[in-house]
C-alpha cells in the first residue's frame, strides 16, 4: 500500500528537532519508523546526518516509508525488525553506533483504522493485534489458550482493568462453545461483563492489554533501553515518546535509575559512590503536546516525551 493512502501525523515535531537532535548528531536509529514522518523531518533538517536507520515490525509501513523516503536513499535504510534488536541491526550497518535514538511507541493512527489488524474495538476484524503480519503468536491464540488466571493477569498488568477476573471467566465460557476469532466477540464479552457506565473505558483497557501482551511490548521496550544504553557513548541522546502510564513507567524508572550515581554503604562512610551516574536527563519532566497540537492531532493528547544523554 502506498504512503499517500496511509495516514499518521507525527507527534511533537518541533520538540524532536529542538530537544532530541543536536548539531553533532551523525547517525540516527529510529526504532519505530512508522510511515517515516519523523524520519523525513529529521533528514530534511539535519543534512549532516550520514545514516538514518529505521526499523518497524509492520512490513506494510516499512514499504510505505521506503517509498516516501526515497529522496534520501543515500542516507536512509529501512529494516524489518523489532527495535529490541538494535544491537544486531546496528552491527549490520556501517557507522559504529547511532548518536541519536528515537522511539515513538505504540500504534499509528492508520493501525486503528485498519480493521484487519484487530487493534480497535470500533470495527469488527480478526483477533490479530500483532504489529508484524508475519507473527504467529497473535491475540486469538492467547484468548483461546490462556487459563483464567493468565487472562486475568494480562488484563490487570497491561490494562489495569478492575473487572479482569469476571471478563476472563466469560472469555473461557464463550470459547468452550466456539473458539473466539473476531474482535466483535471480545467486545461483546467485555460489554456483558461490566456496568454500562464503564463499558467504554473497559473496552479501551482490555484491547490495550491484549495488544501489549500479543506484542510483549513492555519486555521489548525494556530490552531496547538496556541495549541502547550499552551502545551509547558520551554525548549521545535517546528520546522515547510513550502514550500510556505503563510504558512511561518503564522509561521513567530506567532513566531515573541510570541518572543517579550508584552508592554503597561502607565501613568508613554511610554512602560511597561506587559508580558515577550514566546519563543526564535532558527532560526533568516529560514533554507533553501543546493545546494547539492536541486540537490538531488528538492522538498527541497523552504523549510523554523523555530525553536523556549519555555522560
Ligand atoms: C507511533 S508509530 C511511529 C510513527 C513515526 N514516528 C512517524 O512519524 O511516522 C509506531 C510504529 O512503531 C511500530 N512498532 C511498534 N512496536 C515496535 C517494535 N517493538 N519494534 C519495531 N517497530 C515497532 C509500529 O508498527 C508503528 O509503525
Amino acid at each position: 500500500m502506498q504512503h499517500q493512502t496511509l495516514k499518521h501525523d507525527s507527534v511533537l515535531q518541533n520538540e524532536v528537532l529542538e530537544s532530541l537532535l543536536h548539531s553533532e548528531a551523525a547517525s540516527v536509529f529510529d526504532g519505530t519508523l512508522g510511515l517515516g514522518g519523523h524520519a523525513d523531518l529529521i533528514l530534511k533538517s539535519f543534512p549532516n546526518i550520514k545514516l538514518y536507520v529505521g526499523t518497524d515490525l509492520d512490513g506494510q509501513h516499512l514499504n510505505a516509508a521506503r517509498e516516501f523516503l526515497a529522496p534520501y536513499k543515500e542516507r536512509f535504510v529501512g529494516v524489518e525488525a523489532n527495535f529490541s534488536e538494535i544491537d544486531a541491526v546496528n552491527k549490520a550497518h556501517p557507522l559504529p553506533r547511532p548518536t541519536c535514538i528515537l522511539l515513538d511507541l505504540g500504534v499509528c493512527s492508520n493501525h486503528l483504522d485498519d480493521e484487519t489488524k484487530g487493534f480497535s474495538h470500533q470495527a469488527d476484524g480478526p483477533l490479530h493485534m500483532a504489529f508484524s503480519t508475519n507473527q504467529e503468536h497473535n491475540c486469538e491464540k492467547i484468548l483461546n489458550e490462556e487459563s483464567v488466571g493468565g487472562l486475568t493477569k494480562i488484563m490487570r498488568d497491561f490494562g489495569e482493568e478492575p473487572s479482569a477476573h469476571r471478563i476472563a471467566l466469560k472469555i473461557v465460557a464463550a470459547r468452550e462453545e466456539k473458539p473466539l476469532t473476531r474482535t466483535s466477540e471480545l467486545k461483546e464479552i467485555i460489554e456483558k461483563s461490566v456496568h454500562p457506565r464503564d463499558r467504554k473505558k473497559a473496552l479501551t483497557r482490555v484491547f490495550q492489554a491484549f495488544r501489549m501482551a500479543t506484542n510483549q511490548e513492555l519486555h521489548h521496550l525494556s530490552l531496547a533501553l538496556d541495549k541502547s544504553f550499552d551502545l551509547m557513548e558520551s554525548g549521545d541522546r535517546i528520546g522515547v515518546m510513550s502514550y500510556h502510564s505503563l510504558e512511561d513507567r518503564v522509561v521513567k524508572q530506567q532513566f531515573q535509575h541510570r541518572s543517579r550515581p550508584k552508592t554503597e554503604a561502607t565501613k568508613f562512610s554511610l554512602h560511597e559512590t561506587v559508580e558515577p551516574a550514566e546519563i543526564s536527563l535532558i527532560t526533568k519532566k516529560p514533554i507533553s503536546a501543546s493545546q494547539a497540537e492536541i486540537e490538531r492531532n488528538p492522538r498527541s493528547r497523552s504523549v510523554k516525551f523523555r530525553i536523556a544523554e549519555k555522560i
